[in-house]
């Protein structure tokens, strides 16, 4: 049994140790234990979770739990464990430089597709040397659906190397990167103008299967994809097909919505495909633990100031 407040750890398949060091290093006073590593009696002394995915029933073991904080943006995966306490504040992944390492993410997906690097690395397996000239990035479009921190700083990294940036959001704003559109109108202006269509949304009811097939076919032809919000807001299905009549000139998709995908599945071996294992922006141990060091400090350890 432990005397001191201590953090629960659980990231589905992750290993703890990196994390339960970093909080331990960083929050004098606190333990840090993996979700199997519990010491029996220790639940009361739980005060804090950092979590990915959590199994069904392990918040709930904790009766003093005040804080969860998700390691993801989005809060969907806390789903698969209803026994939460009411009363534990969540607090969705904040850590300062999450939203610059999506940002350089995307552009590199956007970089790579618009230099045809894939065609190039395709020719060398059949020794084809096809030299065509191709323009500056500022000459290109872009359009962002989902316009949220990550969302946001991707406009300002796109619209830095000169690209026309149009984004869509519910509700009106200013945003010095992009321009903002709102409503079905807005959404069909931006589709038609979209050479690069990023997506960045939430996976929420109103979400899921956004970028449908009709969607997709309102892109212009030889438009790109790139998804690196959530795998359920795209239409996975008829974006392949889109692929497949060459109405889209390629995709990157770092998430799906079934992760990883079946073996059999097509997106393994698209060629028009870039497939990332939902990695555009994962949290790092030493960014997380300062962050959770943050949230504890403004909660229930006066002694520690942790
Ligand atoms: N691949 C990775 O490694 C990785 C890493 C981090 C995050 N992500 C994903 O990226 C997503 C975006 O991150 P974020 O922090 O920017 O998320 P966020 O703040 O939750 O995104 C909100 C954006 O989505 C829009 N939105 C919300 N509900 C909507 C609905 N029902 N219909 C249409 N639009 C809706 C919002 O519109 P309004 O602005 O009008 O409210 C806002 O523009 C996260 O949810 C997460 O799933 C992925």
């Amino acid at each position: 049994v432990t005397a001191e407040p201590a953090v629960v750890v659980h990231l589905e398949g992750d290993d703890p140790a990196p994390w339960c060091r970093a909080i331990e290093g960083r929050c004098p006073g606190w333990r840090a234990f993996a979700s199997d590593a519990v010491p029996p009696g220790a639940e009361p002394a739980v005060r804090a979770a950092v979590v990915w995915l959590p199994p069904p029933g392990l918040l709930g073991r904790f009766p003093n739990l005040a804080d969860v904080v998700s390691t993801a943006a989005g809060l969907d995966h806390l789903a698969r464990d209803p026994s939460r306490p009411p009363a534990a504040r969540v607090h969705r992944r904040q850590d300062p430089g999450s939203t610059r390492i999506m940002a350089e993410f995307v552009l590199a997906q956007v970089l790579i597709h618009h230099r045809e690097l894939p065609r190039h690395w395709a020719g060398r397996a059949t020794r084809i040397w096809d030299q065509r000239a191709v323009g500056p990035l500022a000459d290109r479009r872009v359009g962002i659906l989902g316009f949220g921190p990550m969302g946001r700083a991707v406009a300002g990294v796109l619209a830095g190397h000169g690209m026309a940036v149009t984004a869509w959001a519910r509700t009106p704003r200013h945003d010095p990167a992009a321009t903002v559109l709102t409503g079905e109108d807005g959404l069909d202006r931006l589709l038609a103008g979209a050479e690069f269509l990023v997506v960045l949304l939430p996976s929420v009811p109103g979400t899921r299967g956004f970028l449908s097939a009709a969607r997709i076919a309102r892109l212009p032809p030889g438009a790109v994809v790139v998804n690196c919000g959530r795998g359920d807001t795209v239409d996975v299905d008829a974006l392949l097909a889109a692929l497949d009549a060459g109405h889209l000139a390629g995709a990157s998709l770092d998430v799906l919505p079934v992760e990883p995908p079946p073996a059999d599945h097509p997106v393994w071996d698209h060629p028009r495909v870039l497939l990332t294992p939902h990695v555009a922006s994962l949290p790092r141990p030493a960014e997380m633990a300062a962050w959770l060091a943050a949230i504890l400090a403004q909660g229930t350890n006066p002694t520690t100031g942790c």
